[in-house]
């Protein structure tokens, strides 16, 4: 294979890997955290419900710490062979190219800290499955980790949405210049709904609150109801 080819071929493998087996993991991740905004034992019945799952680990490793390692590699590579114009070509998608690999450094960083603090802490056995609510709403509740926290999930909505129009791009699948500046507006749409679901649940947290976050929730959600509860359905007949 030729330098420019396998170039291309790792540029393809880099993109992959950020949409579908992280991006995809940080969106389950978002929907398993927001349990907690029906109350903590709801919540603690989730992960308790993914920690009974068989063969976890495959999934860990094949969805999040392999993916996450070619990703990052070749990320670091990318980032040190790029030429930033910014200064001299002010144009916003030039911009966004400096804000994607900005951000990446601050996501590898949070990812580190936060994967330390809460699954190593599982493995070490300082912490229990059902002692990651208190856990979690102690960081939260510390104004510096608040803050790393407010810092790292927003750089991941950021690099994730925009990654999205990167994968798009890079696949072929927007072409014009026309439908790469429509779907840019899409693709950064995504990302901050993804952010405001996570600031909804580190609003819940911080804020103390019993149930629910910032956004109210949607009427008829089973508010009390938790796994163990809603297991059993009457048959009428
Ligand atoms: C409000 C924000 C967040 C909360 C409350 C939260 C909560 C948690 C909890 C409770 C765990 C331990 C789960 C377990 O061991 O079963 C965890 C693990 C993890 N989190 Fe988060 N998280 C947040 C944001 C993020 C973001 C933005 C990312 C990615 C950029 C992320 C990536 C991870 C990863 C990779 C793990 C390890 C998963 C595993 O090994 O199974 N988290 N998080």
């Amino acid at each position: 294979m030729t330098a420019d080819k396998s170039q291309y071929v790792w540029k393809k493998v880099h993109s992959l890997m950020g949409i579908l087996p992280l991006g995809m993991y940080l969106c389950m991740h978002l929907f398993l955290n927001s349990f907690v905004l029906l109350g903590k034992g709801s919540f603690t019945d989730g992960i308790a419900l993914l920690h009974r799952m068989p063969y976890l680990p495959v999934l860990e490793w094949g969805m999040i710490y392999i993916p996450l390692a070619i990703h990052v590699v070749l990320g670091i590579i990318m980032i040190f062979d790029a030429r930033y114009n910014t200064i001299r070509y002010g144009y916003s998608r030039n911009w966004w190219f400096w804000f994607q690999r900005m951000s990446a450094v601050l996501v590898f960083a949070f990812i580190v800290w936060h994967v330390y603090t809460t699954r190593v802490q599982l493995m070490l056995g300082n912490v229990e499955v059902d002692g990651f609510y208190e856990l979690l709403q102690a960081q939260f509740q510390h104004p510096l980790w608040l803050a790393f926290y407010i810092v790292g999930i927003s750089a991941a909505a950021l690099h994730f949405g925009n990654g999205i129009w990167g994968f798009l791009v890079s696949w072929g699948v927007l072409t014009s210049r026309r439908s790469q500046r429509a779907f840019a507006g899409v693709c950064i749409a995504f990302g901050a709904l993804v952010l405001a679901g996570f600031v909804n649940v580190a609003y819940h947290y911080s804020s103390g609150k019993s149930e629910g976050g910032i956004i109210p929730l949607v009427e008829g959600e089973a508010v009390h109801a938790s796994p163990a509860q809603v297991t059993t359905v009457e048959i009428l007949d």
